[in-house]
């Protein structure tokens, strides 16, 4: 998986590059940024089949592929942090989760342009390229930082949103949204951030890095507690201090029939 995230990654690289010329045409960066989206994907479909032919897939872009092998798929995301991408701001990744019996079993998020590869596989720790990956130990809400992601046109819950974010702010030391839900969770397993939450986001999105905060010793649930993240949309990652404290705030601004997104 690290193998064909590095690949993936130069071309990523080098199109971002070509990015930043484009945002000065008239026409924009934009049908550049869907055929780096598809050509990435495409090669990072290419190096996995080609370790695991019989593994299926669910992808952004590609949708979903049975394989031969039912219980085993590669979830991909080629580059989480589009809209940052397509605006010249360098931070996006690419993210790679490997799920066993609807189970996500190992992760790889790759962020090309700091050269962070985070990865975990369940039971074996996680990872920020060599060193282990340890959850913030801060206990106090009130010097706790959150990464989250605000919906935009198109998508549900604005009003919820900005429930919770009323809430957050008045407890916590900050609130950030950087624009890729992989790295926000990568952060958290790495200790940046105390906790990430957010409704409405696809299993791409955030597979590998449920595994890598897990792994870490942070927990991460839906909004019930529950571990349906891929099937609610709902993510709600924090240290092992902080969890239960932020899922609380959160469903103290939610109704019982609060809309599911
Ligand atoms: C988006 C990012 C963003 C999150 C959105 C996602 P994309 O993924 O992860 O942080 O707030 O919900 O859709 O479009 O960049 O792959
Ligand atoms: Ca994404």
């Amino acid at each position: 998986m690290m193998n064909a995230a590095r690949k993936a990654a130069r071309g990523l690289i080098r199109d971002f590059g070509e990015v930043e010329n484009l945002q000065v045409s008239m026409k924009g960066p934009a049908d550049f940024v869907s055929s780096a989206d598809l050509k990435t994907e495409k090669l990072l479909r290419q190096e996995l089949q080609k370790a695991r032919p019989n593994y299926g897939f669910l992808m952004e872009e590609g949708g979903e592929v049975v394989g031969a092998d039912s219980l085993h798929r590669w979830i991909i995301d080629p580059i989480d942090g589009t809209t940052n991408f397509l605006h010249g701001i360098p931070h996006f990744c690419i993210s790679l989760a490997l799920e066993r019996e609807g189970e996500i079993v190992a992760g790889v998020i790759y962020e090309p342009i700091h050269d962070e590869m985070f990865h975990a596989e369940k039971g074996a720790g996680a990872y920020l390229n060599e060193r282990r990956l340890r959850v913030s130990a801060r206990r106090k809400m009130e010097e706790a930082v959150f990464a989250t992601g605000i919906p935009f046109k198109g998508r549900p819950g604005h009003e919820q949103f900005v429930a919770d974010a009323t809430a957050v702010m008045a407890t916590c030391a900050g609130i950030r949204r950087f624009g890729s839900a992989a790295l926000d969770l990568a952060y958290v397993a790495a200790g940046r951030y105390e906790g990430y939450w957010e409704c409405g986001i696809r299993p791409w999105d955030i597979a590998a890095g449920i595994v890598l905060v897990k792994e870490a010793g942070g927990y991460v649930t839906d909004m019930d507690g529950k571990n349906e993240m891929l099937a609610t949309g709902e993510v709600v990652a924090a240290n092992d201090h902080l969890h239960q404290p932020i899922l609380k705030l959160l469903n103290s601004v939610r109704g019982p029939d609060s809309q599911k997104n």
